[in-house]
């Protein structure tokens, strides 16, 4: 399987991710949890993410498509994977088109997690996240056994920097402008499945695998 998963920030793509990743054995690449990796070991690529991901803004498309093409050339990627967050802008998918015409390598589908803008805020200002496994929570939706410690690995949850009101909206205006067109160019490759994202989580993870075959 060679997917890509998009969706508006907060639409599910990272929690969806997991069960995809579980489920078909394919490696996860998120473009978002490799930038937050380098901003925590402060290296020359996460001081550079942090000052765009700061204000909600995209990372230029040169430093972003080294670092998936990169990613992609690893040898976990060869029977399948799963992107997350790339590509984002025209830029970036011509760039991945290019890449893997090149190695001889078609995506099965991209995945539309399909979530109106209006509720999104709210998903994003509360969630939390493992600092160290990076399992994904909600205070309301989606709340770990113990109120504010991981399920999984019983760590600290934290709030993700972007998280706050004003980030998370300008994060929803950017994504209208620079990566909604983007559904347009995979739905004229008809590649393109659009799920309902805006239901139970289990419900999407189940609609995920009819629309992928399943
Ligand atoms: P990135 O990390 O990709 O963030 P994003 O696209 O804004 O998406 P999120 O991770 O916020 O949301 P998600 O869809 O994964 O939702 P989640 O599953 O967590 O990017 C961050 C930044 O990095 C960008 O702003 C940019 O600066 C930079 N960047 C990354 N990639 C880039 C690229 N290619 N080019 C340039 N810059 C790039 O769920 C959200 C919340 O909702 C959680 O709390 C969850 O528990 C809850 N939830 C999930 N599903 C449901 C449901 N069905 N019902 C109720 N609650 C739910
Ligand atoms: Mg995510």
């Amino acid at each position: 399987m060679k997917l890509l998963i998009m969706g508006r920030p907060g639409a599910g793509k990272g929690t969806q991710a997991v069960n995809i990743r579980e489920y078909y054995q394919i490696p996860h690449i998120s473009t978002g949890d490799m930038f937050r990796a380098a901003i925590k070991n402060q290296t020359k690529l996460g001081k550079e993410a942090q000052r765009y991901m700061d204000q909600g803004a995209l990372v230029p498309d040169e430093v972003t498509i080294g670092i998936v093409e990169e990613r992609l050339s690893e040898p976990d990627c060869q029977k399948g994977f799963l992107l997350d967050g790339f590509p984002r802008t025209i830029a970036q998918a011509e760039a991945l088109d290019k890449y893997l015409t090149k190695n001889g390598v078609q995506l099965d589908a991209v995945l539309d997690v399909d979530v109106p803008a209006d509720i999104l805020v709210r998903r994003m200002v509360g969630r939390r996240v493992c600092k160290n496994c990076g399992a994904t929570y909600h205070v309301e939706f989606n709340p770990p056994k113990a109120e504010g410690i991981c399920d999984v690995c019983g760590k600290p949850l934290i709030q993700r920097a972007d998280d706050t009101e004003q980030t998370a909206v300008n994060r929803l205006a950017v994504y209208d402008k620079q990566t909604a067109p983007l559904l347009e160019f995979y739905a004229k490759k008809n590649i393109l499945k659009t799920v309902n994202g805006n239901q139970p989580l289990s419900k999407v993870f189940e609609d995920i695998k009819v629309v992928l075959g399943d």
